[in-house]
């Protein structure tokens, strides 16, 4: 397969030592202010674009990969507020692609066992939850994209929940989300529940950005023939 790096950062070269690994081309790598652009991805006969920028960036980069027909997916986090932007002009232009806010196994996995814990415990109102994510200190958003999808989760599967805050408070209705930046530390979460008598904690450590990078790869080898916007339940075969 041929496959073109958006990013070539922390994310783009452990990517890039895996897709070489698994046996395909990089074709081409883009980062900012590289000569290279989006719009000579064409030229490239790229099969599929693997996006991981920055914030500010991702939008742009996947709305220039839909224009030039190119099949993109993308593990940037922090904006989403115009994914829906993003679905609208996909669909206009028969365009493909993929957005998760973690792409390794266990995450998405983690995420299904959330889901689950938070349907049983919302019976159970003398337990409190919290959340709580780690990453290393060069991350630009917070909270991280995964304690977003973990928090709506949540949301979905307990009432007492109506929204997520990155900061203390006394509303009922919010669950609070805690971010700490520690140096090196790849991603870890942990949601906890916790009433007068004990606390019940469920986490998730990242031991490195290898499960994210080879998660990636594995659905690029797996989106080159599909169509229209995936996710990564589409890939896991989760429903
Ligand atoms: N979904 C996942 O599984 C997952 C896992 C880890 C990190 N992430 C996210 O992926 C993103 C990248 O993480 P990272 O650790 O590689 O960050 P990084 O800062 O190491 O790398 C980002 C790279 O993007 C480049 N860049 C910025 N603007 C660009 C543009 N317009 N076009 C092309 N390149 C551009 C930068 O020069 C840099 O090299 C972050 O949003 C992070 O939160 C997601």
């Amino acid at each position: 397969m041929n496959i073109a790096l958006i990013g070539y950062g922390k994310m783009g070269r452990t990517i890039e030592e895996i897709v070489k690994e698994r046996g395909h081309s990089i074709v081409g790598i883009i980062d900012e202010g590289s000569d290279l652009k989006i719009s000579d991805l064409p030229g490239k006969k790229v099969d599929v674009a693997i996006e991981f920028t920055q914030p500010v960036s991702a939008f742009n980069n996947l709305k220039e990969c839909i224009t030039e027909g190119i099949t993109v997916i993308s593990g940037t986090t922090g904006w989403l507020d115009k994914y829906d932007e993003l679905v609208s002009y996909t669909t206009s232009k028969q365009g493909t692609f993929l957005y998760s806010s973690n792409f390794s196994l266990g995450v998405n996995l983690f995420f299904k066992i959330t889901q689950h814990v938070a349907r049983l415990m919302s019976a159970y109102s003398g337990y409190g939850v919290e959340m709580e994510e780690v990453h290393h200190t060069q991350k630009k958003d917070a909270p991280s994209g995964t304690a977003i999808t973990l928090a709506e989760g949540i949301i979905k599967n307990d009432s007492r929940f109506s929204s997520w805050v990155n900061e203390i408070t006394d509303k009922k209705d919010m669950l609070r989300i805690m971010s700490k930046r520690i140096d090196e530390v790849p991603g870890t979460h942990t949601v906890k529940y916790s009433s007068k008598e004990d606390d019940i904690q469920l986490t998730h450590t990242a031991h490195s950005r290898k499960g994210f990078a080879l998660g990636a790869v594995l659905v690029a080898e797996w989106i080159a023939d599909k169509k229209g916007i995936l996710t990564m339940d589409d890939f896991l075969g989760f429903k």
